[in-house]
């Protein structure tokens, strides 16, 4: 349902340069995971790498980030972008650290992933397996249970909605909706992965954007594809016009509003550090 065969360049070089609001959540994600000097921190679902290389300052010398993602163009990007002494990126996916020894991670992050692993159980159980006892495991991820009242999902529901698009399209086939969790699910996965919660918390939060397509470019380079991937293709490029067309209708002399809610949440591995 998910494919991770649909992202290019463009996607990749588009979703870095308009990700500025993904990047600021990742911040306060770091922040609330207190990253000290010497840790060791793997940043899973790392994109274009821009999170990883804001956080190889706080490591310092004696520590290193490490950047993982299933999709190679990202990679090559992050590679490109942000050569640093103490950062790594490969590819690959949360469900599979088996690159990583047993306990020998500080610090582990998802931010704006989780909704995207397919196996959460056996991500987290991988995660809690690489975490050294008193480690932490951080993440943002959409709330699913508010998912129906984010701006995307309204218009992209109205749009897809209404002819042609009514007879060919499921508007429930959306990512978030499909994989997201609720707060009670992530906390009942982290009890089940053995990992003792430290903070939830869910916040609404309004972008502004300058127009409706980059409302939809934003849509489809965050989802490296998918957002309209089961549109059928012949009806792709008028949904991407339509829906432009009907985000721009709720603009305001300060933007498009565009609001969202978004889960905060860490936990840790109990045991001596
Ligand atoms: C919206 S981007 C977030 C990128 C970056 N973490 C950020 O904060 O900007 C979601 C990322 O999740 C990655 N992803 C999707 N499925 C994954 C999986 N099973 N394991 C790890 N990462 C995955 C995608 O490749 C994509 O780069």
């Amino acid at each position: 349902m998910i494919s991770l065969q649909l992202d290019n360049q463009d996607l990749a070089k588009t979703y870095d340069a308009i990700s500025d609001s993904q990047f600021e959540n990742g911040r306060r994600l770091i922040e609330a995971l207190a990253v000290a000097p010497g840790n060791v921190v793997l940043d899973i679902g790392c994109g274009t790498g821009r999170l990883a290389f804001h956080v190889a300052d706080q490591v310092g010398p004696t520590g290193r980030v490490i950047g993982l993602d299933p999709l190679p163009e990202r990679i090559a990007l992050a590679r490109e972008k942000y050569d640093h002494p103490r950062i790594s990126f490969q590819t690959g996916l949360a469900e599979d650290l088996s690159f990583l020894a047993d306990e020998s991670v500080d610090i582990v992050y998802l931010s704006a992933v989780f909704h995207w692993v397919p196996d959460k159980e056996r991500a987290l159980a991988e995660i809690r397996r690489v975490l050294r006892p008193g480690g932490r495991i951080g993440l943002t991820t959409n709330a699913k249970e508010f998912v129906h009242a984010t701006t995307l999902r309204l218009v992209t529901a109205k749009v897809l909605g209404r002819p042609p698009y009514r007879d060919n399209v499921d508007v429930d086939h959306f990512a978030p909706t499909h994989f997201g969790v609720t707060t009670t699910e992530l906390v009942e996965l982290f009890q089940k992965a053995d990992l003792t919660v430290a903070q939830l918390q869910v916040s609404r939060t309004l972008r502004r954007y300058r127009s409706g397509s980059e409302i939809v470019a934003f849509a489809e380079s965050s989802t490296f594809g998918n957002y309209l991937n089961h549109v059928p293709e012949p009806l792709r490029q008028s949904a991407r016009r339509e829906l432009a067309a009907e985000f721009a209708q709720l603009g305001t002399p300060d933007g498009i509003p565009f609001q969202l809610y978004s889960l905060l949440a860490w936990a840790e591995k109990e045991g001596q550090a």
